[in-house]
């Protein structure tokens, strides 16, 4: 008898072929399932993801709390025309000290994964204060009330607490410092070698141009640094993985 005929014994019996179905699937599944539970990570390291600083971790709370993530996603797909047009896919460690994740699969907007350094602090600031103005045929609301808001950053210590406590490698120095290196990111007088040393990298100026340090300087901050800390031009992917 065929392959094929005995194939259709199976197909002609419900029960049978229930019975095979789940047999499949049990198979597939812990093949695929197990050796999950014997890796000790699946997220590979890579070099230059680092936590976010107070003030960029800050820009990333208004972003969340503004719903960007409604309109915009934050996952660049392995596809050519993705990679063409927004750049190197993300890596997962990109986004492992996120929480919660932006990841999301909902563009109105454009992607944002790959958005810092892009363009300008001004280009921003002008685009979320009036969209249209940048973009005359852009349907995205207008964020100017951000300017107006300023941030006391007395809960900045407990702020990062919080994420310590979820696995982000924020230690005691960096939880002591929180205040002080939020307000040194986005002051260009004030002395930045420690925010230099605990977060390499990362970018001293004022964002907004404006006195004072406003939700606008914070969301910024976060824009410019979003998928900027793996340098591409010397990522090699891991082969083992
Ligand atoms: C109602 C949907 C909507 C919401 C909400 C929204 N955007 Fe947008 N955004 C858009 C659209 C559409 C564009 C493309 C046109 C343009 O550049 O304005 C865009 C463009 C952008 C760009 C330029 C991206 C590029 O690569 O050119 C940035 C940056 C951006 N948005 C940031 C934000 C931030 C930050 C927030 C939250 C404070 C936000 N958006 C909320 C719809 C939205």
């Amino acid at each position: 008898m065929a392959l094929l005929e005995k194939h259709k014994i199976l197909e002609k019996n419900a029960t049978l072929l229930l019975v095979f179905s789940f047999l499949v699937v049990t198979i597939g599944g812990l093949v695929q399932i197990a050796p999950l539970f014997y890796l000790e990570n699946t997220i590979e390291k890579v070099e230059g993801v680092r936590p976010y600083t107070p003030l960029e971790l800050k820009g990333r709370d208004i972003y969340v709390r503004e719903g960007c993530y409604v309109c915009h996603s934050q996952m660049i797909r392995p596809m050519r025309d993705e990679v063409e047009r927004y750049g190197h896919y993300s890596l997962a460690a990109e986004s492992m000290y996120d929480h919660p994740f932006q990841w999301g699969s909902k563009r109105t907007g454009p992607d944002l994964a790959r958005v810092g350094g892009r363009y300008s602090d001004e280009w921003h600031f002008d685009h979320l204060t009036d969209p249209q103005s940048v973009v005359p045929e852009s349907i995205m609301p207008k964020y100017g009330f951000l300017t107006n808001r300023m941030i006391e950053p007395s809960n900045m210590k407990d702020r990062l607490l919080a994420d310590s406590r979820v696995g982000v490698p924020y230690d005691e120095a960096m939880i002591d410092a929180a205040i002080e290196d939020f307000r040194a990111q986005a002051d260009p007088d004030r002395d930045a070698s420690g925010l230099e040393e605990r977060y390499p990298g990362a970018e001293q100026r004022n964002f907004d141009r404006r006195p004072g340090i406003s939700e606008m300087d914070a969301l910024i901050a976060y824009l410019q640094v979003m998928g900027t800390m793996v340098d591409f031009s010397t990522f090699q992917p891991d082969p083992a993985r």
